[in-house]
């Protein structure tokens, strides 16, 4: 293991690997199911360099870690994501950027930031797209996880590209947005299922806000106006740039899929932060939302509030006639990271999975909760001790015709090995002992949002 000094996300099993490894997998605990026939890949920051300045954990050069997995058995591999900025470093043999907690390097020649490309995945008309929101998506090659560079569509893509764009299982379409901190604040686009981009709009903000996630039903974009704004008038008096004002409302702005800033409706809400939305879907007048909730957050700075960064899952009721919201917890556990199987997206799910926190202030994940939205139950599989994950992704078991009917994959890391594995749960036996436990052939840093691929 690389221990590189006491930035906790340059530490332990955050610290990057070297390796760039592919091979065969020798040692599988358990047995991959025979219908498991596909690719899972996942994420996160493995900085190339030693950072220059305060390093945080987003500010990682992306690296991509997957396992192929066909006829019960399986092999990995992990490549960098090679954006521009990453071959210029490779290049000059150094770190060029610095990151989030340093002030934008206006002047330097390769631009104030790198497009790390670290963050999620997403999977759309044929193309597999690496995301890191600031910039234009990564085009990779699958199954080789090589970079084929970036991917704009065509040079009609306008704006930043969020790491979580919505895809319809129903009508194949692509939801995405980009946020700005200079006007426009909000970009709002569609993708037809053939891989188009047939419009993008801009929606009014008051100010820039970091947005991370949003949220689509059949018939509506949801987009999270939440108070982590973004304020020159702060940089000009020395102040940090981001700050979360917890004395401003939340605003959740409700849109036909294609409508515009005049059909946009606002519904507020206490202050809050959110990363991550579990999922949207309408019911009868109202629209419903559900995701990881917390009442402030300390991501990008300092925070007092005792309460801040403990995310539980939340739901909000948009009272469509009279424009009346109605917010609720739906689980005291601490968890993020939350996802659905996909084929209900946008649609009313009866199960949802997070990623149970250890409470501690660094990210690890002590287990996975299985969320019964209907009956309001929750069922966890936890890793054992000394042992953690990341988020667990939904693979759908080929002519399911239950929605829970599947599996759920994530990498874990045992400290007391000093190892990764991929650990594979049936989603319908979350206490029992895992299918499979695919036991990797190098450390796989803890990461971001990761995608089941189906062969
Ligand atoms: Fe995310």
């Amino acid at each position: 293991m690389v221990t590189t000094g006491i930035n906790p996300y340059l530490d332990g099993n955050f610290a990057p690997v070297q390796e760039e490894v592919t091979t065969e997998i020798q040692s599988i605990i358990g047995e991959l199911p025979p219908d498991l026939s596909g690719m899972f890949v996942r994420n996160g920051p493995n900085p190339q360099f030693p950072p220059i300045g305060a390093y945080h954990w987003f500010d990682g050069d992306g690296m991509l870690h997957g396992v192929r997995i066909q006829g019960g058995q399986a092999s990995y591999r992990n490549r960098y994501i090679r954006t521009q900025g990453f071959e210029i470093e490779r290049k000059e043999g150094k770190a060029i950027w610095s990151g989030l907690l340093e002030p934008p390097q206006i002047n330097n020649p390769y631009g104030p930031y790198k497009n790390v490309a670290n963050t999620a995945l997403v999977w759309h008309a044929g193309q597999l797209l690496a995301l890191w929101e600031g910039g234009v998506p990564h085009a990779i090659q699958v199954p080789e996880l090589d970079t084929i560079g970036e991917y704009t569509y065509n040079q009609q893509l306008k704006s930043a590209f969020t790491a979580h764009p919505k895809v319809d299982p129903v009508t194949g379409e692509m939801m995405f947005f980009g946020y700005s901190f200079s006007p426009p604040y909000l970009q709002s686009s569609v993708v037809s299922s053939q891989g188009q981009i047939q419009r993008t709009i801009p929606i009014d903000l008051p100010m820039g806000v970091m947005m991370h996630d949003f949220a689509i039903t059949a018939n509506y974009t949801i987009f999270l106006d939440l108070p982590l704004t973004f304020s020159m008038e702060r940089i000009q008096r020395g102040e940090p740039m981001m700050m979360f004002e917890a004395d401003k409302p939340s605003r959740f702005g409700i849109m036909p899929r294609h409508g515009d800033n005049r059909s946009i409706r606002w519904f507020e809400a206490p202050s809050c932060y959110i990363f991550h939305t579990l999922n949207a879907y309408e019911q009868g007048d109202e629209v419903i939302l559900i995701a990881c909730r917390m009442s402030s957050t300390s991501v990008l700075g300092e925070s007092s509030d005792p309460q801040g960064d403990i995310p539980r899952l939340h739901r909000w009721r948009f009272h469509l006639p009279s424009g009346t919201t109605q917010e609720e917890p739906l689980d005291d556990h601490v968890s993020e990271f939350p996802r659905i199987n996909e084929n209900w997206l946008g649609r009313p799910n009866r199960y949802g999975y997070t990623s149970k926190m250890a409470g501690d202030r660094l990210p690890l994940f002590t287990g996975i909760i299985k969320h019964d939205l209907q009956q309001n139950r929750q069922y966890i599989h936890e890793f054992g001790s000394g042992r953690f994950g990341g988020e667990a992704v939904f693979a759908p078991r080929p002519g399911a015709t239950q929605e829970d009917e599947g599996w759920l994959i994530t990498f874990v890391y045992d400290s007391h090995q000093d190892c990764s594995e991929l650990l594979v749960v049936n989603a319908q036996d979350m206490t029992g002992e895992p299918v499979a436990r695919v036991i990797l052939p190098q450390r796989v840093p803890y990461g971001f949002h990761g995608i089941w691929l189906e062969e």
